[in-house]
């Protein structure tokens, strides 16, 4: 590790999820596999122009920006952060999910009831799925496995955590409409726009490395 990471002197400004992300990102370096020298005249730009790979590119640049200094222009570690913040959104999105299954207007429609269970069942998967994803993107060009073999668990696992949070909301398509049902969606689509900006950034990368 660098002893003069500039992440250092960001540290104390952040708030504790966003400590959380940087810490991860301070433990394990990228190694810089592949790196191609940056050309983009500023961080944020990078990010802004990687966003456009994305479906949904403001919501991309919005959740991103924030570790420009952290990013700098590698697309590996772009991948990686945006892999981290879904990973954290998802989590959170789980949280809620077993908050409103202590609500009291909860147990009411079975049906409600029945995906919202299967919802906390299959965002359990796409954490394991996101978690895999991110330790691969940590040990990229160690191992004695290929950089594309690697990139093409990511691409594999990060693609099933999409289709899951997918999952979860195709569950809730027959059930009566609510405030359960629109509560959860509502926040649910939000994430699988996350975890699909996500998957883009690990595909945009990928493409590079299996680039000749
Ligand atoms: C990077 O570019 C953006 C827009 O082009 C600008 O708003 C921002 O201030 C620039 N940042 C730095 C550090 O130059
Ligand atoms: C879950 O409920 C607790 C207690 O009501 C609350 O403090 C917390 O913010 C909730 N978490 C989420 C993710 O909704």
């Amino acid at each position: 590790m660098k002893s003069h990471n500039p992440l250092f002197s960001l540290l104390a400004l952040l708030t504790p999820p966003l400590l959380f992300l940087s810490l991860l990102l301070l433990l394990h370096p990228i190694p810089t596999v592949g790196s191609s020298k940056p050309t983009a005249t500023n961080t944020t730009d990078f990010i802004r122009t990687s966003c456009t790979a994305t479906l949904y590119p403001d919501l991309c640049y919005n959740s991103l920006s924030g570790y420009a200094n952290a990013v700098q222009a590698d697309p590996a570690r772009l991948a990686r952060v945006a892999i981290a913040v879904s990973l954290s959104k998802t989590r959170y999105t789980a949280r809620y999910l077993t908050n409103v299954t202590r609500r009291a207007d909860y147990g009411a429609d079975p049906r409600a009831a029945s995906a919202l269970h299967d919802c906390l069942s299959v965002f359990g998967d796409a954490i394991d799925q996101m978690r895999g994803s991110l330790k691969q993107m940590r040990q990229l060009g160690s191992g004695g496995e290929s950089l594309l073999f690697q990139m093409s668990n990511v691409q594999t696992w990060m693609s099933a955590a999409l289709t899951n949070e997918e999952t979860c909301t195709d569950g809730f398509e027959d059930v009566a409409n609510g405030d359960v049902k629109t509560d959860v969606t509502a926040r649910v689509v939000k994430v699988k726009e996350v975890t699909s900006n996500a998957l883009a950034l690990v595909n945009s990368y990928a493409s590079k490395v299996t680039a000749p």
